[in-house]
Parts: C-alpha cells; sequence; structure tokens
C-alpha cells in the first residue's frame, strides 16, 4: 500500500522549473539526502518523488521537501509517468534489481558505486540500456572533484611524466557496513580514479586483509599492476584512530601528493625524482638524486556530486554517452570482484 506523507504544493517552484528533467530518488539515508539537495537546487533538474523503506527517512525528506512525494515503495518511484530519471541511493545488493526496474520503466539511472554487486548484472543492465536508449551513469563521486580534475590534467600536460606508482591511504574509524566489506565499501573510490587517470588499463589484482569485527574484512591492502611496470596500492581500513586519505603519485620527472582533508592545498608537487645514467662502456650506473621546488596548484572548490549531477542533466538533455558511465561502473566492479577472489586465497594474483 502507497502512504502519501506530503503531497505537490510549491507550484512557484514547479513553474520557474517546467523544462527540467524531473528525478524520483530512491533512498534517503546518510548519502540520499546529498542527492536530493543538489537535485532540488540546479536549474536542470527538479526532484518530484523520495522513496525510503525507513517512515524515519521519509518524515526527515517530507520535512525538508513539502513540495515533493514521499513513499515507502519504490515501485511508485519507477512507474511514475511524471518522473524522466530515478536516482538509487541504496545499498549495492539493491542496485542491480532497483536499476533494472528503472530501465524496464524507460527511466535514465543515476547510480550509486559500486555499480552492481558482480559483473554479470552490471553488463545485463548495460545492455539493457543501450536496448532502451537510457543513460545509465554510475557516481563515481570522486572523479568530479577539483582535485582529481587537477590531477588527470597534470597527468594529460605530462607534468608528472610517465606514472611510475598511485599509492592511496584512506582509512578511518567506521562507518562499518553490514553487507559489504571494506573494499567494497572504499576502494570504489579510488579504483575509478585510476581507471579515468592512468592511461594504462589494469592487467592483475593481488588483495589481503582481515576480517575482525562483523564477519567481513574491516582492513585491506589492494595491489594493481599495469602494463609498463605502473603499479597501484590501495589501503582501506574502518578500524584506523585517525582518518586520513593521502595519495601519492610517483612520475618520471615530478611526484605529486594529495592530501583530501587539507582544505587549501590539497595537492603539491614536488620536483623530487631519481636520474639513473647507464655509462657507455661501464657497467656500473649512475644514481642522482633530484630535489628541487614544490608547489601546490590551485584546485577547483566545488561540490564534487553538483558538478556530477549537473553533467548527467547534460548528458540526458543532449543525448550523449557520460564517461562514468555503465561501463565504467563494470570495470571497478570486475577489480573489486577480482581483489575479492584474490583476498580469499590470501593474496593470490587474479588476472584481470
Ligand atoms: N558517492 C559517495 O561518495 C558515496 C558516499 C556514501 C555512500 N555512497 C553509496 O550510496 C549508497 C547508499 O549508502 P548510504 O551510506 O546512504 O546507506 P544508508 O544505509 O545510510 O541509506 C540507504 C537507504 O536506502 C533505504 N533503502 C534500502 N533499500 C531500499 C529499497 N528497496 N527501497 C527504498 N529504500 C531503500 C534504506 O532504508 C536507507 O535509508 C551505497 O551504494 C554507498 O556505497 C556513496
Amino acid at each position: 500500500m502507497t502512504t502519501y506523507l506530503a503531497k505537490p504544493d510549491n507550484l512557484v517552484m514547479r513553474q520557474t522549473k517546467t523544462e527540467a528533467v524531473k528525478f524520483g530518488v530512491i533512498g534517503y539515508g546518510y548519502w540520499g539526502p546529498n542527492v536530493v539537495r543538489n537535485l532540488d537546487q540546479l536549474d536542470g533538474s527538479r526532484v518530484v518523488a523520495v522513496s525510503d523503506q525507513s517512515s524515519a527517512a521519509l518524515k526527515r525528506a517530507a520535512k525538508a521537501y513539502p513540495h515533493v512525494l514521499v513513499s515507502p515503495d519504490s515501485a511508485d518511484v519507477i512507474s511514475s509517468a511524471e518522473i524522466d530519471a530515478v536516482a538509487i541511493v541504496t545499498p549495492v545488493w539493491t542496485h542491480h534489481e532497483l536499476t533494472k526496474a528503472a530501465l524496464e520503466n524507460g527511466k535514465h539511472v543515476f547510480v550509486e558505486k559500486p555499480f552492481t554487486s558482480n559483473a554479470a548484472q552490471a553488463e545485463e543492465l548495460i545492455n539493457l540500456a543501450a536496448r532502451k536508449n537510457l543513460k545509465i551513469m554510475v557516481d563515481h563521486t570522486f572523479l568530479f572533484t577539483g582535485a582529481v580534475r587537477k590531477i588527470r590534467q597534470l597527468l594529460n600536460e605530462g607534468v608528472l611524466g610517465d606514472v611510475y606508482y598511485y599509492d592511496s591511504t584512506r582509512v578511518n574509524l567506521g562507518l562499518f557496513q553490514h553487507d559489504i566489506n571494506v573494499i567494497w565499501d572504499l576502494a570504489p573510490h579510488d579504483l575509478s580514479i585510476i581507471d579515468n587517470v592512468i592511461k594504462e588499463e589494469p592487467e592483475a589484482i593481488s588483495a589481503t586483509g582481515q576480517t575482525h569485527l562483523n564477519g567481513h574484512e574491516d582492513i585491506a591492502f589492494i595491489t594493481v599492476y599495469f602494463p609498463n611496470k605502473v603499479i597501484a596500492h590501495i589501503n582501506v581500513n574502518w578500524i584506523s584512530p585517525v582518518k586520513v586519505r593521502t595519495t601519492l603519485i610517483g612520475g618520471e620527472k615530478k611526484m605529486l601528493v594529495w592530501n583530501d582533508l587539507e582544505v587549501d592545498e590539497k595537492l603539491k608537487i614536488y620536483d623530487k625524482g631519481v636520474d639513473v645514467k647507464s655509462q657507455e662502456g661501464v657497467y656500473s650506473r649512475l644514481v642522482s638524486y633530484r630535489s628541487g621546488d614544490m608547489w601546490a596548484p590551485k584546485v577547483e572548490q566545488v561540490e564534487a556530486l553538483k558538478v556530477e549531477l549537473s553533467y548527467f542533466i547534460e548528458c540526458i538533455t543532449g543525448n550523449t554517452d557520460p564517461f562514468n558511465d555503465g561501463h565504467a561502473g563494470l570495470k571497478v566492479v570486475r577489480m573489486l570482484e577480482a581483489a575479492n577472489q584474490s583476498l580469499s586465497k590470501r593474496g593470490e594474483v587474479v588476472y584481470l
């Protein structure tokens, strides 16, 4: 049975946003309110309905957005003729079923990371969206941060030279997830970033980790192997006493440190490195260490989710495919699956 806790009454907003893409949002827990807030504020979109199985969540949504329909039944959002696109902000095990239902009902889909629980589900959704000419965007929010956009620019312009390694530490105390391990919770961020900024395609993965508290690994170390000796390492942990969000990218010409907890100088580029020269006719190698200047490039201060949702609206209205589409989501899911497989064999290398 459908219960509507609030009805549309904000006619002023409806009149000023007549051309807007109309959204339904499923899931109003921790992250859902951020999605609703941005879609409500953007000129190109309007939130028509919010669904959540929790009555407490629905009450919060109805209080914050009295003009929006709220319902405990996601089918009300998915089948509504008034809605063009659905944002799915629920736990990963629900993503496949909800995305499939939304696509079958002719809706474009913005779905949270990780895209699905396995690669077969992702492939099915990609094919369904293609058949129906609908868009899927997977919320890889970090790709829209000023820091990652600057990193991509620096790498594309060759400022760092050829990449040697990407080494990320993403640790904090909690938030424990009940349905997935720490890899599926935190590593999608780094896996989507490396897929986006490293030109080579990953070849293999190895992962180790341990379960201490609730039956899911709460600490893990993932290594991703790429061609041309590029290597990535990701340290994810829910039982760290301090929050750390630090990534090092070592390049042939320069080295970069990204501290995402810094407010002003998130990125620092170091003109440091090692030059190795072989002398003709001499077997010994000459190694010299370079230690030059450090500089902090300007990083745009934007709410990444706002930029991303605005881009999704452009993709829908302009009928273009987002770069963070189902295929990008599938690549991350494949790496997550390989990491889990390796984890169960104490770090055995799994080829992609
Ligand atoms: N992009 C990011 O930076 C980011 C940050 C946090 C969470 N997330 C992702 O967002 C998703 C949700 O995470 P969260 O932390 O908000 O979880 P959460 O548990 O706080 O909220 C999920 C909400 O979905 C509701 N729900 C579950 N199944 C439903 C269904 N079938 N119909 C309607 N409502 C349903 C629950 O009642 C709950 O309120 C996850 O995939 C997570 O990985 C992404």
